[in-house]
């Protein structure tokens, strides 16, 4: 069969890896991709949102499957786009309805479909500029420190965690006059929660599903979880917290009632839910849902998918996901996140990437923003290699990463050295 992979990060690098491996696929098409997914199959110069631009190469690519790999187009509707035209409706889109990718685009409305089905998570308040003194009220019936997230998708900036009560009046008012746009004209003021995160990841396909490995990634700049937030340093899988009896609770308390919450609600859902958990004190609640894998986690989960995830994904456009295996690898997998320096404030692009070819084979590098130029492979992200490896454990699967973090250089890479620290 012929897929279409949409989109351009080391996430859809890690997706093409793993779908480049299955013997059902003729040809694997990545739009736009990187310099690393042209490794995998065949980039075509297509921006993920283009769906006019997307449906004619579909048509004229005899595409059979799309896979997509970002929020945005989901968020967009890019499977009720295809649903909808009688040219493309026999092409499954492996991700989540417009409505079902509200999980991810509203963080209003995913609150209120976790009250709905009683999923835990953090108590809250949805703020518009209608109804602020209930905010501050509902901000002074809180300790600190206050979480205040813009509704809807701020590029993963949107959340503001702030120390006093006076901070976060004042941030909570800056929200709602702009300062993310629209997508801060609703902000859900939460409760915090103190505890270990981890992402969990979900293949569904609206009535059955299966449970991916699970990874903690590691979003702060800096060593020991400091400094700015970003896209995510690296990711370790599995996670030692995450043991039989934490998940047990989880599928109960959580993925169960996800998955026939959006049944009962008629929200088509046949793709990834990644959700972002906190454990507190062993218990799990739910912090975010994305409707997309999580990026760098994806440069670890694949690495632990022992199954042909083709398989699968046809599991999920035909609705027979149990009758699928998913097999996963027992070793550690692990990924450290090469940057350029200055991210995730500004940075510069266009540094020569050397050391690519001197690698070892203990590493998979998979191309977060990288672009190749007369040959050359040169940076054109802030993120720009995700380094994965596999180990008997994290600690020899991390050896084997920062040997290969040591081994690939550019003007000012930085890397955090401290992955998987705190497990
Ligand atoms: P989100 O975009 O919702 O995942 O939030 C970004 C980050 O903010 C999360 O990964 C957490 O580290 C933190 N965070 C979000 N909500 C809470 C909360 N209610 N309590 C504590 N930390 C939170
Ligand atoms: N690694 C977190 C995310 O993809 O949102």
């Amino acid at each position: 069969m012929n897929i279409l992979l949409v989109g351009s990060g080391g996430r859809e690098h890690a997706l093409a890896w793993k779908i480049a491996q299955s013997p059902r696929v003729e040809q694997l098409f990545i739009a736009p991709g990187n310099a690393g997914t042209a490794l995998a199959g065949t980039n075509v110069a297509l921006p993920a949102t283009d769906f006019d631009r997307i449906k004619a190469f579909v048509l004229q690519n005899n595409i059979d499957m799309v896979v997509v790999g970002p929020e945005d187009p989901l968020v967009k509707g890019i499977y009720d786009y295809f649903r909808t035209d009688a040219q493309l409706a026999s092409v499954p889109v492996i991700g989540p309805s417009q409505e079902g990718a509200q999980l991810e685009g509203s963080k209003d409305f995913a609150k209120a479909f976790m009250v709905r089905h009683h999923i835990p998570t953090a108590r809250y308040k949805s703020i518009t500029a209608d109804n602020l003194e209930e905010g501050f009220a509902f901000l002074e019936s809180l300790e600190a420190p206050y979480v205040l997230k813009a509704d809807g998708l701020a590029a993963g900036k949107g959340v503001l965690i702030l120390d006093t009560l006076e901070e976060a009046k004042k941030e909570l008012s800056d929200m709602l006059g702009g300062m993310f746009g629209d997508a801060s004209k609703t902000v859900v003021i939460e409760e915090f929660l103190d505890g270990i995160e981890c992402s969990i990841f979900v293949l569904s396909d609206g009535e059955h599903y299966k449970v991916l490995p699970v990874a903690k990634d590691y979003k702060r700049i800096g060593e020991g979880n400091t400094g700015l937030n970003t896209g995510g340093m690296g990711a370790v899988s599995p996670v030692p917290f995450a043991d039989e009896a934490f998940m047990a609770k989880v599928d109960e308390r959580i993925i169960r009632p996800t998955i026939e919450g959006l049944k009962a609600e008629n929200i088509d859902y046949k793709g990834f839910i990644f959700l972002g958990l906190i454990s507190v004190k062993q218990e799990p609640m739910v912090i975010e849902y994305n409707c997309r894998m999580g990026d760098p986690e994806t440069e670890v989960v694949m690495l632990r998918i022992k199954s042909d995830l083709v398989d699968l994904l046809e599991g999920v456009a035909q609705g027979n996901l149990d009758t699928k295996v998913l097999e996963i690898d027992p070793r550690a997998a692990v990924t450290v996140m090469l940057v350029s320096g200055g991210y995730p404030e500004a940075y510069e692009k266009d540094k020569v990437i050397s050391g690519l070819d001197t690698i070892s084979g203990k590493n998979i590098v998979f191309h977060a923003g990288t672009k190749e130029v007369n040959g050359e492979i040169l940076t054109s992200g802030g993120r720009v290699l995700a380094i994965s490896s596999y180990g008997k454990d994290k600690e020899e699967a991390l050896a084997h990463s920062f040997a290969g973090a040591n081994a690939i250089d550019f003007d000012k890479k930085y890397f955090r050295s401290d992955i998987g620290f705190d497990l």
